[in-house]
Formats: C-alpha cells, sequence, structure tokens
C-alpha cells in the first residue's frame, strides 16, 4: 500500500525547505496535540520516525522545516529503547522559509521526539471567533509552505510520509483531519492514521461544531449544523463523480472521500486534503451550478495526491492536470456543452491575464528560487497546464490521451515527480508512439517558454456566444435588457454576460440593477462579477453590499482582486485601505499577505 520513491536524489531538490531529506528523511509523523482556544495555541509533541539516506555523511544532524514554532525540547531514540535529550539548535530565519531545526543524530537512532508550541505566527492556523450559536473553530491550510507554523517536519512535497496523530480539545466541537478515524475512549480525544503516504501540505486539521450528512456509501459532508442540509443537497453528486473519475483513470484509492465547509474566512474555493476535501460555504449557490470547485477536488485524489510536484516549480503538474480533469468530469456528469462554457471563461480569464504578466511568470516550469511558493500561484499552472493537455487530446486523440494518463497515474502511484520526470515519461508512453502526433504539438515550448507560443485549440461555446451577442446589442443601445431571454441561463451565462461588457456609465449599471437585481446576488461568482464592475463604475448603490461582502468573505479568488480594482479607482488607495483594516480579522493569513502586497505596490504586475 506504501511506496517508497525509486530513487532518492543526492542534492537538496527543493528550493523551498531548509530540510535535509537526501541525507536523513522524515518518514512517518505521530502527533500529539491539544488544541487551547483560549490562547489560540496548540502544543504537544511530533514523533518523527527518520530514515538515514544511502551516502549520507556519518555525524550529519536532521534538518527539519519550522517557521514561528516554539520548540521547547528534542529527544532521540533508536525504537524501542530509551529517549535520550538532543541538543538541537536553531538556524538562522529566512522571512519566506522560516528556521531550521537542527538535531544532531546519536548513531542509529531512527526517532526524533520534538515537544513544542505554535504561535501567533502559524500561519497556517485560522481561530475563528466564537459567534451566535457557534463554538470557537479553528481549520488548517498547509498548501504550499504553511504546514512547518504547525508541525515540525521536512515541509516539502518531494518527501512523502505517513502520519497519525491524536487531538485533545474542548467539549462541545469535533477534531477532523484528513486521514481515517480511529476509535477512542475519550469524547474529548481524537484519533486520526493516514496509512497512505502523503506530501507534509496534505496535512490538515478542523476543529469545530460540524454535523455531518451521509452522501453516498464513501461520501458525506460536514458543516455548520445550520447549513449542512443545504450542503448536502448542492453536493450530493459526490458519488457519481468518483464514479466518473474511476471510469477514466482507475480506482479512486483513498477509501472515503468527505468535504468540509467550512466558514466564508477560508482562503481557497477548495482544498484537496486527502480523505476530506476543504470547501467555501460559498460554493452553496442553490443550484449546484459551482461543483466543479468539488470535481476539481475530486480530481485531486489522482493529480496532485496520488502523483504529486516534487517542488512548487512543477505545481502545473497539480493544477494543470487538475483543471483537465474537472472539465472531464464536468463533462461525464453534466454534458459537453457545460464542459466547454467552463473551459472557454478559463481560457478567456488565462489570456487576459498573460497580457501583464511577466514572461518568466508565464512559464509551466517556472523558477522560483527566491520566491514565495505561492507566487507561482496563477492561472497559468491551471489554465495554460490544462490547455497543453486539450493540445495534446486533440493530436493524440482523446483515447490514447486517456490511457496515457491511467497508466501515469498508476505509475507514479504515492510519488513525487518533477516536470523533467513527466517529459520523460510522457516521450516514452505517448510521444513515440504517435510521432505523427507528437510532431504537431511543441512539447518543450509549451513547457518551458512564455506564452502560448503556438497556435492553440479553441474551445468554442454556442451558448456563450449567444449570450455575449446579447450583451453587444444591449451596449448598443439596440434592445432593452427585458428582451433579453435569461430564463435558462446558468452561472456561466450571466458570468459572460457581465464579463462582456465595458465599463458602464453609473444610470446603465442602475439599469442592469434593476433588471437583474444583481447587488442582491447570492451567487457569489456573480455578485463578484458584479462588485468589480461597480468599483470601476463608481457604482454607489453596491457599495454596502462590497462592504458586507469584503468584511464576511476570505476566499482570495475574489477578495485580492476586489481590493486591486478598488486601488484603481480615483482616491481609492484609502478605501481600499480602510476597509482592509475593518475586514482583515476575517481573513486567512494567506489572503493578508496578498492583499498587503497589492496594497504596498498597487502597480506591480499582478497574477490573479
Ligand atoms: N490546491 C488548490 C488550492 C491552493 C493552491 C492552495 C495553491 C494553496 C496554494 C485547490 O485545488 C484549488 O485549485 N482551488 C481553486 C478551485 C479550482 C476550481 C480552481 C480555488 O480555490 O479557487
Ligand atoms: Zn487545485
Amino acid at each position: 500500500m506504501q511506496h517508497e520513491p525509486l530513487e532518492q536524489p543526492a542534492q537538496r531538490l527543493d528550493h523551498h525547505s531548509l530540510g535535509n531529506p537526501h541525507q536523513i528523511r522524515v518518514t512517518h509523523v505521530k502527533l500529539n496535540l491539544v488544541v487551547d482556544f483560549d490562547n489560540e495555541q496548540l502544543h504537544g509533541t511530533a514523533t518523527l520516525r527518520v530514515k538515514r539516506q544511502l551516502g549520507c555523511p556519518a555525524g550529519a544532524p536532521l534538518i527539519l522545516d519550522t517557521k514561528n514554532l516554539t520548540i521547547q525540547s528534542v529527544w532521540t531514540r533508536r525504537k524501542y529503547s530509551r529517549k535520550r535529550l538532543a541538543n538541537f539548535t536553531l538556524g538562522q530565519t529566512d522571512a519566506i522559509l522560516g528556521t531550521p531545526l537542527v538535531v544532531p543524530m546519536v548513531e542509529g537512532s531512527d526517532e526524533v521526539i520534538i515537544a513544542y508550541q505554535t504561535t501567533a505566527g502559524a500561519d497556517a492556523l485560522q481561530w475563528m471567533p466564537a459567534a451566535e450559536n457557534k463554538p470557537k473553530s479553528l481549520f488548517t491550510q498547509g498548501e504550499a509552505i504553511l504546514t512547518r507554523t504547525w508541525v515540525p517536519l521536512q515541509d516539502s512535497p518531494s518527501v512523502r510520509i505517513t502520519y497519525e496523530a491524536q487531538v485533545t480539545t474542548p467539549s462541545g466541537v469535533i477534531a477532523l483531519m484528513s486521514a481515517q478515524h480511529r476509535p477512542s475512549s475519550n469524547k474529548n480525544v481524537f484519533r486520526f492514521k493516514m496509512p497512505y503516504c502523503i506530501p507534509p501540505y496534505l496535512m490538515s486539521l478542523a476543529v469545530g461544531n460540524f454535523a455531518f450528512r451521509k452522501l453516498g456509501r464513501r461520501t458525506g459532508v460536514y458543516a455548520d449544523p445550520s447549513i449542512v442540509d443545504s450542503a448536502a443537497w448542492e453536493f450530493a453528486q459526490a458519488e457519481e463523480m468518483i464514479e466518473a473519475a474511476e471510469k477514466l483513470y482507475g480506482p479512486y484509492r483513498w477509501g472515503r472521500w468527505d468535504i468540509l465547509v467550512l466558514p466564508a474566512s477560508f482562503p481557497f474555493g477548495g482544498m484537496e486534503n486527502p480523505l476530506l476535501t476543504f470547501v467555501t460555504p460559498t460554493l452553496i449557490a442553490g443550484d449546484r451550478s459551482l461543483v466543479n470547485v468539488i470535481a476539481h477536488e475530486l480530481a485531486h485524489s489522482w493529480s496532485g495526491n496520488l502523483v504529486t510536484n516534487a517542488t512548487w516549480s512543477d505545481f502545473w503538474l497539480n493544477e494543470g492536470f487538475t483543471r483537465y480533469v474537472e472539465d472531464r468530469l464536468q463533462e461525464a456528469l453534466f454534458g459537453v456543452e457545460r464542459a466547454h462554457m467552463e473551459t472557454a471563461l478559463g481560457v478567456e480569464s488565462l489570456l487576459e491575464l498573460m497580457q501583464r504578466l511577466p514572461a518568466s511568470d508565464q512559464i509551466l516550469h517556472i523558477n522560483l528560487e527566491g520566491r514565495d511558493a505561492d507566487d507561482g500561484c496563477t492561472l497559468v499552472p491551471y489554465e495554460k497546464g490544462s490547455m497543453f493537455l486539450r493540445t495534446l487530446e486533440n493530436a493524440v486523440g482523446r483515447k490514447k490521451l486517456d490511457i496515457f494518463i491511467h497508466q501515469y497515474f498508476d505509475h507514479f502511484a504515492f510519488q513525487s515527480i518533477t516536470t523533467a520526470q513527466f517529459e520523460e515519461y510522457l516521450q516514452e508512453h505517448l510521444l513515440k508512439l504517435n510521432p505523427q502526433a507528437a510532431a504537431q504539438v511543441n512539447v518543450h515550448a509549451w513547457i518551458h517558454d512564455p506564452g502560448l507560443g503556438q497556435p492553440h485549440l479553441e474551445v468554442k461555446s454556442s451558448q456563450l456566444e449567444a449570450v455575449e451577442t446579447e450583451a453587444k446589442i444591449w451596449d448598443n443601445r439596440e434592445k432593452p435588457l427585458t428582451a433579453i431571454n435569461t430564463q435558462q441561463w446558468s452561472t456561466h451565462e450571466w458570468l459572460r454576460f457581465l464579463r462582456s461588457m465595458p465599463t458602464l456609465q453609473q444610470e446603465r449599471m442602475a439599469e442592469l440593477d434593476a433588471t437583474f437585481h444583481f447587488t442582491e446576488q447570492t451567487n457569489a461568482e456573480i455578485l463578484f462579477q458584479w462588485l468589480v464592475m461597480s468599483v470601476r463604475s463608481d457604482y454607489e448603490p453596491a457599495f454596502d453590499r462590497l462592504k458586507s461582502f469584503l468584511g464576511s468573505v476570505g476566499r482570495r479568488k475574489f477578495i485580492a482582486p476586489l481590493y486591486r480594482e478598488l486601488t484603481k479607482a480615483p482616491n481609492g488607495m484609502a478605501r481600499a485601505q480602510e476597509l482592509f483594516k475593518q475586514s482583515r480579522g476575517v481573513y486567512h493569513s494567506t489572503l493578508i499577505q496578498s492583499v498587503q502586497k497589492l496594497l504596498a505596490n498597487p502597480s506591480a504586475p499582478t497574477t490573479d
């Protein structure tokens, strides 16, 4: 069940870890943590099992990643023998990477026990205050390099670990982890086991008052009791999605798949924590129109969690494949028209972004040396990555590409791989076998050059084109809004309708609002688009809504672009600063950092 990577690199591979897995590698983590809501702190021990690598110099210490952790004591021991206090040291702190923890290793010791506690600088953790009918709660976000702020380990996606955990909570809440649940005799103690080896960014914990609804044979949803039924309705197709994915790429290997709906502060649409996907409540639109995010996170069970990017420069292997599979699942569940609409909207956003992105950030295999791993998280790995796969599909045919991807997942299952390993595998198992088709695709340029370099597939959606025509006709004042038949429009059509508008006069905004009530919109995607337009047009009637949205939702994809739009408006900077001051308490550290960056330098090229 557990696969060791075939070969270990002799050198440090990952610029975003200070650890030394090429010498001594962490293989298993055992956590024993207490959740202290009063002090907003986790404290306890992490017991690491380690393995010396071939050629490791005698006397080499173990080096771990930590960031803003307080380390109390460290012991080492040979399994089953007595532990010995170790004379650990903390190395120099790097602002992005954190502080290496250096543990001298007595010959033969294969276990390290670390007593530690988290601090207010634990960027992975978001402590939520109590609210009406809600006790205090907590969730973690590990990707990309935040796990080191709550667990001392080698925080590189090239290092795969299994883990087990015991989490003690106050009464009235439950703990959930991205792992199997284990029985416990104490109602305040929760026990977990992750028997499959995973990269550390996939370790996750949530503590709160979560109710559960079963969805299917191996699926269910956890959410605040007040929304758990609507969540269960929204995500009812989870089981069907797994079946569709299995048909394409082979068995789901993780056993269960549950979905956890977090508070609106959660900084992402979804996060693919294994066995337990974390999602934003803004997916609950009431019409299942945003479940592509669910399909996306499920797809990561193959691309990302099973076959993982070895470094953050290979992030496109995670997200490009996942974005591609997401559309394939949408197609399987909802038909080709809906899949095309989503593909087309993605391509449109990418093309828009490419115009303002520096060339070096347009490359799939991006160089992130000296930069935050998060800087690579743009639409490029997602949309250009999936566009590349669609181009391959078009060249070799869908059937052959499906077989290839299925084999690729099997071959590298439970391993972390680099772009070079992917390229070699692609060459051997697809391109060489299909030389004529291969000659049509400049694979090297797709992966290593900026831009789209070469003709890419056009994705046409006749439905979206029809909507665009309607928008143009209205914009040219050739037809009133009431003449447009919007009865059958889905979220995608509304998004295209709004996105195809130029910056409008205030009275034209008012006309749209009076007819379609955008300011009262509850679908977060449509509302977001409307608020962007409202800032651009200085449309005052939407400002209260803007303020409440910024003050209650923490999803980075919505919130960062809204602040950016604000900074572009005349006198907008002061307003953006003021709104940020009022709202930042709601935000997770990753969002706070993105907003701070853009407020400090609004004219810098942006990545989202
Ligand atoms: N793994 C990502 C989220 C992520 C990326 C977290 C990089 C931290 C660093 C997740 O799978 C994702 O891509 N979420 C998207 C949704 C998707 C449909 C594009 C999101 O949150 O919007
Ligand atoms: Zn993703």
